[in-house]
C-alpha cells in the first residue's frame, strides 16, 4: 500500500487558506489541447505550445498557494516523438527556453525540479539544461515538480521488469521478494507518492500513456478547457472537487 504523506498535514492548513478540505499531497496533469487553442484563433500550434507555456507558470503559482506538495506535468510523452520534425523542434526549442528563463525564478520560489522520461532521446545540450534544474533547485522543498519529458509509463514498466530481472539474474534479488513496494522503486517515480488526483485538460478522456502504474488509485478528472486557457480558478475547482470524492481503495463504503 503506497502511503500519501502529504494529504492530511497540509489539510488544515489549506482549509483555512483556499477553504477546501483535503488537499491532494501529488496532482498530475496532461496538458492537452495547445493545437486546438491554436487553430481556434487561426495560428500557428507553436503559438498555442507558447501559451501553454504560460498556463505552466500559473499552474505552478497555483499549486504553491495550494500547498500541494507534488505536481507532475506532462509535457512531452514518448509518443509525441512521432510528430512532424518542425513541431518536436519547436516543443524542444520552447523546453530550452522555458529552462533558461524560468530556473532562476524556481531555484527562488523553493520550487524542486526532478524531470522523468527518457531523456537521452534530448539533443545533448537539452539534457545539460534538464541536469542544471535538477541540480540548481536540488535543496528545495516548497514544491516538488516532476517534469514528464519523453515520458512513456509502458518504457518506464518495461524497464523497471529488465531492472528486476537483471538483479535476479546476478543475485542481488530473490523472486519471491519482489512485491509492489520493490517494483514501484525500480520504477523512475521512485520517491514520489502516488498520484492523488490527475487532470486532463482537452476534453479527451484517456492516459496517453501517463502513470500507468501510479495512476492505480487516483481520482481522474477530465477538463473541457485547452490546456492555454487553464486558469487557477480550474485549479482551484479541481481541487474543491476533489475534496467531494470519497476514494475507498477497494474497502467497504463507509
Ligand atoms: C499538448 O497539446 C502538448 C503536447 C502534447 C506536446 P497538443 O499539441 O496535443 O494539442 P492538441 O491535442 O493537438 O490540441
Ligand atoms: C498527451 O497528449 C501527451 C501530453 C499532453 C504531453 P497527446 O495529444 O499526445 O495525446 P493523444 O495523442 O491525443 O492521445
Ligand atoms: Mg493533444
Amino acid at each position: 500500500m503506497v502511503a500519501y504523506p502529504n494529504s492530511v498535514a497540509v489539510a488544515e492548513k489549506a482549509t483555512e487558506e483556499v477553504g477546501v478540505a483535503t488537499v491532494p499531497a501529488h496532482v498530475a496533469i496532461i496538458m492537452d489541447g495547445n493545437g486546438r487553442w491554436a487553430a481556434s484563433r487561426g495560428l500557428p500550434r507553436l503559438a498555442g505550445h507558447r501559451a501553454g507555456a504560460q498556463a505552466v507558470r500559473r499552474t505552478i503559482e497555483a499549486a504553491m498557494r495550494s500547498h500541494v506538495g507534488w505536481l507532475t506535468l506532462y509535457a512531452f510523452s514518448s509518443e509525441n516523438w512521432r510528430r512532424p520534425a518542425g513541431e518536436v523542434l519547436d516543443l524542444t526549442g520552447l523546453m530550452r527556453h522555458y529552462l533558461r528563463s524560468e530556473v532562476a525564478e524556481l531555484v527562488r520560489e523553493g520550487v524542486r525540479v526532478r524531470v522523468i522520461g527518457a531523456r537521452r532521446r534530448f539533443e545533448p545540450d537539452l539534457q545539460r539544461e534538464l541536469a542544471e534544474a535538477e541540480r540548481r533547485t536540488a535543496h528545495n522543498t516548497r514544491l516538488n515538480l516532476v517534469m514528464a519529458l519523453s515520458y512513456g509509463a509502458r518504457d518506464e514498466i518495461v524497464e523497471a521488469a529488465r531492472l528486476a530481472a537483471i538483479a535476479v539474474r546476478d543475485g542481488r534479488l530473490d523472486p519471491a521478494m519482489l512485491d509492489e513496494t520493490a517494483f514501484g522503486e525500480l520504477l523512475s517515480t521512485t520517491g514520489i507518492p502516488d498520484p492523488d488526483l490527475i487532470i486532463r485538460t482537452s476534453g479527451e478522456q484517456r492516459l496517453s500513456n501517463f502513470l500507468l502504474w501510479q495512476a492505480a488509485y487516483a481520482e481522474l478528472m477530465f477538463l473541457d478547457v485547452l490546456w492555454p486557457d487553464f486558469s487557477t480558478e480550474h485549479f482551484a475547482a479541481a481541487l474543491a472537487e476533489f475534496s467531494r470524492r470519497e476514494r475507498r481503495y477497494g474497502a467497504r463504503p463507509a
